[in-house]
């Protein structure tokens, strides 16, 4: 856990041209590991582009290892691609194609199976925090993942309030570090002897402006970038602010 974590998601966005454009501005800085995650049918482009400044990730891998399972993608086609950490366990894939904790954990799985870093993805909805469940629920999701979790040579989480994700809307520092903390503490219940190698990266409308205060704090050991990650500009300062 020497390095900061900086992951760019790209979402269902970007193109040839933008990776091409990204690949040549970013930042080579030793104490961060910056890794970005294009949509799948770009991976092997942007693997052949990354020399050694980068790493390539995936946003989701399929839950099989290998089959009948039209449009999916296998954690074994991800490494293949070059990719070495995939996301898992997104809001947007836990709401927007149904996975629940199980789906999550057999893709965690996969993951760890073809020898690859997953980073799992965490996250209230703004009833929970409203209500003062928040912690709760994000205990819940991360203990689900235990077995994965044990047993991943790497393994990241990635805590993202719901109400955060593309709203602009980031939350408090203060609510951020809380969260990491409570987080390291269930690792420490569950997983003691991996809790000190996992990462707790923040996620929600992270940019240039605000990344700064969040990397002033130890809690936070990374973050996870989605729309400011489309800016060349805007992500390599990101970057730049994880190395300080
Ligand atoms: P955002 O997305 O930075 O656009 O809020 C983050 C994410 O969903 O990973």
């Amino acid at each position: 856990m020497t390095q900061r974590l900086v992951i760019a998601n790209w979402k269902m966005n970007g193109d040839l041209a933008f990776l091409e454009a990204l690949a040549s501005s970013l930042p080579s800085l030793s104490n961060v590991q910056t890794v970005i995650a294009p949509p799948a049918v770009y991976a092997l482009r942007l693997a052949e582009l990354a020399q050694g400044v980068f790493e390539v990730g995936l946003q989701d891998v399929g839950s099989h290892e290998s089959g009948a399972h039209t449009g999916e993608v296998s954690a074994a086609m991800a490494r293949d691609l070059g990719a070495s950490v995939v996301l898992v366990g997104h809001s947007e894939r836990r709401s927007e194609h149904a996975e629940d904790d199980k789906i999550v954990a057999a893709k965690c799985e996969q993951i760890i199976a073809a020898g690859l870093m997953p980073v799992i993805c965490v996250g209230e909805t703004l009833v929970e925090r409203e209500s003062g469940k928040a912690i709760d629920r994000v205990r819940a999701q991360v203990t689900a993942q235990k077995h994965c979790l044990r047993n991943a040579k790497e393994v990241a989480i990635a805590y993202e309030p719901i109400w955060a994700i593309g709203t602009g809307k980031s939350a408090t520092v203060t609510e951020a570090v809380q969260m990491h903390q409570a987080i390291r503490g269930v690792l420490k219940e569950i997983v003691p002897a991996a809790a000190p190698g996992i990462s707790i990266l923040y996620g929600g409308s992270v940019n240039a402006e605000n990344a700064p205060e969040l990397f002033a704090y130890p809690e936070i050991q990374g973050v996870l970038v989605g729309g400011a990650s489309l800016d060349t500009q805007q992500f390599a300062a990101i970057i730049r602010a994880a190395a300080k």
